[in-house]
């Protein structure tokens, strides 16, 4: 399995406070059967710009790669960013700095307020206008927006969704149903820390195994290797 989505780069975000903590979540990764792991740090466009925090990832990037020989397994990894939305972003400067590695694909989290038609205007923009290919970050978040709005980005099929493990863990039935409609593409542990946010991958792959008829996993696993092997 890959984990798509995690907060692992030390002192980037409100994810891994430090290096230990940092090699503490990978090492879980690999306990957890994970394969490859996508460091995605929050990007908010009102606190820096794309290249000073490029410059920051890279830094966060630079102290965990001088520390991964005390790990006695390392997973495969790319760098990415969870972009948080904002207007306009399908016209800032450096938002393609900002997909995951090498590859067009790119994480965005959408807003929490309430959602606007604008909204998903402006995320069709970065597919149509840019060629981007748009991840859409923990979708189980949003299903009490507006149906009709979740609907729309739910049926474009240039769009990548991503389920976060803990929608497995937390709301199993509906997380389960929702797996039936084969939109799940991608998973992420969405991980934070060891604790209240850990690596926790391996608990909702357990859970979506016993229902999987229709060969779910399969197909986040494919998805998943398609954006590696864009990415590296
Ligand atoms: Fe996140």
């Amino acid at each position: 399995m890959f984990d798509c989505h995690c907060h692992i780069l030390p002192g980037i975000d409100d994810g891994s406070k430090n290096v230990e903590m940092s090699l503490a979540m990978l090492d879980r990764e690999v306990r957890q059967g994970v394969e490859g792991v996508i460091f995605t740090p929050h990007f908010y466009a009102d606190m820096n710009s794309p290249s000073t925090f490029l410059r920051r990832r890279e830094r966060a990037l630079q102290e965990l790669e001088a520390n991964l020989s005390r790990l006695p397994q390392v997973p495969r990894y790319v760098a990415g960013s969870e972009v948080h939305y904002f207007r306009g972003m399908s016209r800032a400067d450096g938002i393609e700095s900002l997909c995951i590695g090498n590859s067009d694909y790119i994480l965005i989290e959408m807003p929490f307020r309430d959602w606007q038609p604008q909204f998903i205007d402006e995320v069709e923009e970065l597919s149509v206008v840019l060629g981007l290919r748009v991840i859409i970050a923990h979708i189980e978040r949003y299903f009490d927006q507006d149906k009709k709005i979740v609907k729309r980005l739910l049926d474009n099929p240039n769009f990548l969704i991503q389920c976060n493990a803990e929608y497995f863990i937390e709301r199993t039935r509906n997380a389960l149903s929702f797996m039936k409609t084969g939109r799940i593409d991608l998973l992420g542990s969405d991980s934070h820390n060891l604790d209240s946010r850990r690596p926790n991958l391996a608990d909702a792959v357990q859970i979506m195994q016993k229902k999987d008829k229709k060969g779910a996993l399969d197909h986040i696993v494919r998805v998943s290797r398609q954006i590696f092997e864009a990415a590296t």
